[in-house]
């Protein structure tokens, strides 16, 4: 029963365009009066937008997060029997983009930050080996000082997946810079989210960003000519105008994300029985932007289903299996500290809908579960 009026879900669908409702209309109007639907001059301009925000040289606009990571795979060569290892605490897709490839997914554990562990890395690799994909999770990015390190030591690539990572940073570098290509998500809850699927794919190589400019587009080069298999994978024309404008208050989203993050911290640091991500401000390494908030919880079950019952939502990442654990995928591995994580992984609120009352009283609410 709930004790409260208010409510938090864990995310706001109506507030994606209720936020920017009079631009997001007159973007729309614009693009459908021009009739502009398919690889038009909005999804040109994104692309030059997202490139130079991040600081990758080419930014390419696909159909969503899971293409990208295909179409970067195929086109960094990832081929029949070649490894790659990944994360286990990550999306299906980037395990599901390996395997498309006609690769071998390899999960490994990740570490305290939830990110991929490189110790684990390491261990993994064998002659096989072909690339490194670490997933920039939760709006972090990896060490990747390590990854990089290694990935030179054994000649391999890096490919990001950095569908949750748009705008977090390493040592001043944006998540999707670092490897041979670095992919995002535009699913409506990611923190530059579109009105439906899209995703696009960053890369500062000319070879690459021609080969995957073809691969999105039926294998066809600038001349409408095939020159490989292809897919069909354009971002729609619609969803770059829409994104672009979002693209423009980006940092503002960030900001209050940290913000956000900065309140649970202050109010839930501590409780002994919870683990919090890091903190906004722990280091000057990490730049997070939080795209999602991510804690450690003793009875978390428990906590779950007290916070739901007092108005608030709350999500266990992956349904609470990480990507080793889907047992009909026939992976044959332990990897008990990922295992230990997940069985505690709760994800707060986390989204530009909230106010700073709506977190205080998600803190309060945990509070009292705790001191119970
Ligand atoms: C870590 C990760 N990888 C890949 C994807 C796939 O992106 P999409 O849903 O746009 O295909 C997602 C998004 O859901 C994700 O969170």
């Amino acid at each position: 029963m709930s004790t409260s009026k208010r409510v938090v879900p864990f995310f706001n669908y109506p507030h994606v365009y209720k936020q920017y409702e009079n631009e997001i209309n007159k973007a729309i109007n614009n693009v459908c009066n021009r009739g502009a639907f398919i690889l038009q001059k909005d999804l040109e301009e994104f692309e030059e937008n997202l490139a130079n925000y991040t600081g990758a040289k080419y930014a390419i606009g696909v159909a969503n997060g899971t293409d990208a990571l295909i179409i970067a795979n195929r086109a960094a060569g990832i081929s029949e029997g070649d490894e790659v290892i990944f994360s286990s605490h990550t999306y299906i897709a980037t395990a599901a983009s390996i395997y498309f490839a006609g690769g071998i997914p390899v999960p490994v554990e990740c570490q305290e930050d939830h990110m991929i562990s490189p110790e684990s890395v390491r261990k993994a690799i064998t002659s096989k080996t072909k690339a490194i994909m670490p997933t920039q999770l939760n709006g972090r990015t990896c060490d990747m000082d390590s990854l990089n390190k290694i990935a030179e030591e054994n000649g391999l690539h890096i490919i990001e997946d950095a569908a949750q990572g748009l705008g977090s940073k390493f040592n001043g570098k944006q998540a999707g810079t670092f490897g041979l290509a670095g992919t995002i998500s535009f699913y409506p809850a990611k923190n530059l989210g579109s009105f439906g699927d899209g995703g696009a794919i960053l890369t500062s190589d000319l070879a690459m960003y021609e080969k995957m400019m073809q691969l999105r587009d039926h294998g066809r080069n600038k001349d409408g000519l095939v020159v490989t298999w292809g897919l069909n994978s354009r971002l729609d024309n619609l969803q770059a105008a829409i994104l672009n404008l979002k693209l423009a208050y980006y940092k503002n989203e960030i900001e209050r994300r940290r913000e956000i993050a900065s309140i649970y911290q202050t109010n839930l640091g501590s409780i002994t029985e919870i683990k919090l991500p890091p903190s906004p401000n722990s280091d000057t390494i990490h730049f997070d932007v939080f795209q999602n908030y991510e804690i450690e919880a003793e009875r978390r079950d428990e906590l779950k289903k007290y916070l739901f019952e007092r108005g608030i939502g709350t999500i266990i990442q992956w349904a609470g299996k990480t990507v080793h654990q889907f047992k009909d995928l026939k992976f044959n591995v332990s990897l008990p500290f990922t295992e230990n994580m997940i069985a505690k992984s709760l994800m707060l609120p986390m989204n530009t809908s909230l106010t700073d009352e709506d977190v205080l009283y998600v803190c309060e609410i945990v509070n009292s579960f705790y001191n119970n």
